[in-house]
């Protein structure tokens, strides 16, 4: 399996980002045998990062899915790997189904998920993300990066009933990304991050259920403060900004109720080194950041603590990555 070539810049719809060598363009001409496969790796994603709630998201260089297409005259889907048990394989039940529909390009699908489902680390946003690009690729659409995320984000609405795209483009454009409604912006960050996952399962149309209705003016203010804060800090590429700017007080301490143990696993992770920690997406996942130096004891203490509360749990040593990228099948 080899890498397809990638071009060298972003091309955002405000600004150029920093020179890449991350794949920017999906659609190249060499495909052109129906009996063609590709596979993409599409990464785990975390959204939110406290104070950007259903704005922010970074692209996590692991766990990730790998998506496997060819063409079909209709679509059928298989799924196997991590909580593949509970993910339909009808088309019209999942995400990639939909995204299939959305581009006109009917697939037999194979999805390796090593995104657990109602984790918080973009499990349908993996596979919706992967299947846009592959798809696009194998039936040369044609679309950007870009314009694959509202595709990519039909399929989010399968399993949660919004077509947010918070998750499903970082997915694609990788980095961190900010998620306007009319827009998506992009840009390259490196920040070493830790994702704990619990044993067990919050789904995210629950998550949404537990949000208040309204904040008080003092907590507006402190909100836009940390996201200003920590989107400096992505710029910077300084994981003491990204951390002090995930402190929010509206969501999040709504969600860390559903999440056992949340108030020691985030105590823990400070006092291991961690420079800020939140709910990453709609959980049950806690994402810290920290420097690269205590990255490890950060990882050991969160998961000892959930272990305290009577939950298993696992933590995956990350850092920001690029978006999804396509490889060809020999
Ligand atoms: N922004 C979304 C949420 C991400 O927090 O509900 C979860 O998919």
């Amino acid at each position: 399996m080899k890498p397809v070539p990638s071009s060298s810049a972003v091309s955002l719809s405000h600004v150029q980002i920093r020179l890449s060598v991350w794949p920017s363009l999906p659609f190249y001409p060499l495909f052109r045998n129906p009996e063609r496969m590709l596979k993409v790796r599409a990464p785990a994603t975390s959204a939110n990062l406290g104070s950007g709630f259903d704005v922010f998201g970074v692209a996590l260089d692991r766990p990730a899915d790998i998506i496997t297409v060819s063409q079909a005259e209709h679509t059928t889907i298989e799924v196997r790997g991590a909580g593949s048990q509970f993910i339909p394989e009808d088309p019209d039940s999942n995400v990639v189904g939909a995204v299939a529909n959305a581009l006109d390009a009917p697939a037999h699908i194979k999805i390796d998920k090593g995104v657990r489902p109602s984790s918080g680390l973009g499990s349908s946003a993996a596979s919706s993300a992967g299947a846009a690009l592959a798809l696009n690729t194998l039936y040369e659409r044609g679309l950007t990066r870009h314009e694959l995320v509202p595709i990519a984000a039909e399929g989010e609405a399968v399993v949660s009933g919004d077509a947010h795209s918070d998750n499903v483009a970082p997915a694609l454009l990788g980095g961190f990304t900010v998620a306007r409604g009319d827009s998506v912006t992009a840009i390259e960050a490196d920040i070493p991050l830790v994702a704990c996952l619990p044993e067990i399962a919050v789904s995210t149309r629950d998550a949404r259920r537990v949000i208040p209705d309204s904040t008080s003016m003092e907590n507006l203010i402190h909100t836009v403060a940390s996201a200003a804060t920590l989107t400096a800090g992505m710029a910077r590429d300084d994981p003491a900004l990204v951390g002090k700017g995930m402190d929010e007080r509206i969501v999040t301490p709504a969600r860390a109720n559903l999440i056992t143990g949340y108030e020691s696993v985030k105590e823990a992770a400070f006092m291991a080194g961690a420079t800020g920690v939140t709910v990453s997406g709609a959980g049950p996942a806690i994402i810290a950041a920290c420097p690269t130096a205590t990255r490890r004891q950060v990882a050991g203490a969160m998961v000892d603590a959930f272990e305290q509360a009577d939950v298993a749990a696992r933590a995956y040593q990350t850092r920001i990555s690029a978006g999804a990228t396509v490889y060809e099948c020999e």
